[in-house]
């Protein structure tokens, strides 16, 4: 899919996930940085940061299936009513998330899992890191998205920590280079994303163009 043009188009809302809580971490630096790359390609979008940390959910522990409900006063527990509000928020979602033990964190399963109907029909990219990459990972993860009929860009960025030393700093969440002269990433990685956006802004118009045909429809038939 060809990347979109987002000049002559309004913005539409995107959150973008730090997908790692553990404390420490790196996973807070490294969705900054992929933040501040998308930014830098598509000035004009309205990106939010939504740390999983933050939000501290406890384990899943609503009575119905999230598929069942379509209101989240439906929700028994406020934390549940607070999640699915910030979830309806946006149309799409950038997922950074590292690879543990050949997966994506349970603290990101348990968030998913709380929902259905807010991630629904919505649009999605992943980001991976870790030793590798992290791309097994983001293999996972992608299905569960598709699970829950989410669209997922085909290209998942990669980032691979070069080397043990730096492996060494991401285990103690010690501060990684990420800028500037030195920095672990570079004009390749930082390419990537930008594509990966791209496309994800392909997949969100087209489903704004598959509403707008539908209303039309609807209003046609009336
Ligand atoms: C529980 C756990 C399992 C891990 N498993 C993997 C793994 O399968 N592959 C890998 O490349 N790195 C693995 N790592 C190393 C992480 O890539 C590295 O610690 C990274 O900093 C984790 O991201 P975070 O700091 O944002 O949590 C693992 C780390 C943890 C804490």
């Amino acid at each position: 899919m060809s990347s979109h043009n987002t000049t002559s188009e309004p913005s539409l809302p995107i959150a973008v996930i730090i997908c790692s809580g553990r404390q420490p971490r790196v996973g807070d630096q490294i969705t900054s940085f992929v933040l501040r790359t998308i930014q830098s390609t598509y000035p004009t979008s309205s990106l939010t940061l939504i740390d999983l940390l933050s939000w501290n959910l406890p384990m899943f522990n609503e009575p119905t299936i999230p598929s069942q409900i379509h209101s989240s006063s439906d929700y028994i527990q406020p934390h549940t009513r607070a999640w699915s509000e910030e979830i309806s928020k946006y149309k799409g979602y950038v997922f950074v998330t590292p690879q543990y033990n050949w997966g994506y964190p349970a603290i990101l399963k348990n968030a998913i899992d709380y929902l259905f109907n807010e991630w629904k029909g919505k649009a999605a990219m992943v980001v991976s890191y870790g030793g590798h990459g992290g791309g097994k990972a983001a293999v996972q993860l992608k299905g569960v998205l598709e699970g829950c009929r989410m669209s997922v860009v085909e290209r998942m960025p990669g980032l691979h920590f070069p080397d043990e030393r730096v492996l060494g700093v991401a285990a103690v969440g010690g501060e990684l280079s990420l800028e500037g002269e030195g920095a672990i990433w570079g004009e390749m990685e930082r390419e990537e994303i930008g594509k990966a956006y791209g496309e994800l802004l392909g997949l969100l118009w087209e489903k704004e163009k598959e509403k707008e045909k539908e209303k039309l429809g609807r209003v046609a038939g009336a």
